[in-house]
């Protein structure tokens, strides 16, 4: 097991090794994820996109961005919510003979809360098992109002080719059409391959999806998270995102895990947990 606190570009990131040789990055802007080494497959499983902005106040392009408290455009907030914008602290790291868990923890300020008007506490703790990263998020509400948020974990995974890449465990859920202006559209029934640009929210209950490449199969599981998201750019968008390249589209899927469709609810000391896990199989 190791523990090592690096800087990553513009901020500290910690790289954590568990005792089979599994890897992770986690920075600490973001509390995002942003590499992930099974030492099953021995590669990356985590995309990162090679112009990713590395810059205070811009969204790092890749890994696991946490949005919270907003998904998407889907409120008032900017895109995605604040969360992945701002530098987390660093709250414990915890080992046992079979894991490491690092967790980071990010508290409204003057700034957060001159945009949305809550005390809280979120926690982002990442733990690296044999061949599986667990993400899990928890919010507390530590105000004396109840309030609402949406939130998703915006995993965007590293392959080969996205022509060779089958997707399963989405094909009896009905989703909102994020690039059919939000039409709601009943289950396809297929195992699903991305050939054009799609932007889906499923609410598919949290049952597992698996990703199926080439080389592996991964298997994406969740508890908590009522809401799944699947978002490739494909070939347009891609050359309209300035930190992406124009061919990024093939490298990439995101398999986000979230609550969106239904917002949660907190009262006051109450507390919201969910997790995503990730296995290499
Ligand atoms: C996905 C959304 O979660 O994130 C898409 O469903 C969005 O609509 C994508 O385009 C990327 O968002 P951003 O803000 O990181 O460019």
């Amino acid at each position: 097991m190791s523990f090592e606190e690096i800087n990553f570009h513009f901020s500290p990131a910690y790289r954590l090794k568990n005792k089979y040789g599994d890897e992770a990055l986690v920075s600490l802007y973001g509390a995002q994820v942003l590499s992930w080494i099974p030492r099953k497959t021995q590669k990356e499983s985590l995309f990162l996109s090679p112009l990713a902005q590395f810059e205070a106040g811009k969204a790092i392009r890749g890994g696991i961005p946490v949005c919270f408290p907003q998904f998407g455009s889907l409120g008032n907030l900017p895109a995605h919510g604040f969360a992945r914008n701002r530098f987390w602290k660093f709250h414990k790291i915890e080992e046992t003979s079979e894991h490491i868990t690092l967790s980071l923890i990010l508290s409204d300020d003057v700034e957060t809360r001159a945009l949305w008007p809550y005390t809280f506490e979120a926690v982002i703790s990442v733990t690296l098992e044999l061949g599986t990263l667990k993400t899990q998020l928890s919010v507390r509400n530590a105000d004396q109002k109840p309030f609402s948020f949406t939130c998703a974990l915006h995993t965007y995974f590293n392959i080969d080719d996205v022509n060779s890449v089958q997707i399963s465990g989405l094909e009896e859920c009905s989703f909102i059409d994020q690039v059919d202006q939000g039409k709601k559209k009943e289950a396809s029934w297929n195992k699903l391959k991305i050939n054009t640009e799609i932007d889906r929210i499923y609410e598919n209950g949290s049952k597992p999806i698996v990703l199926q490449t080439e080389a592996y199969k991964l298997v994406i599981a969740s508890e908590g998270f009522t809401d799944s998201v699947l978002w490739n750019p494909w070939i347009d968008k891609s050359c309209n995102l300035k930190d992406f390249p124009d061919d990024g589209y093939r490298s990439m899927v995101c398999i986000e895990s979230g609550v969106i469709t239904l917002p949660i609810k907190i009262q006051p000391k109450e507390q919201w947990v969910a997790v995503q896990i990730l296995s290499i199989e």
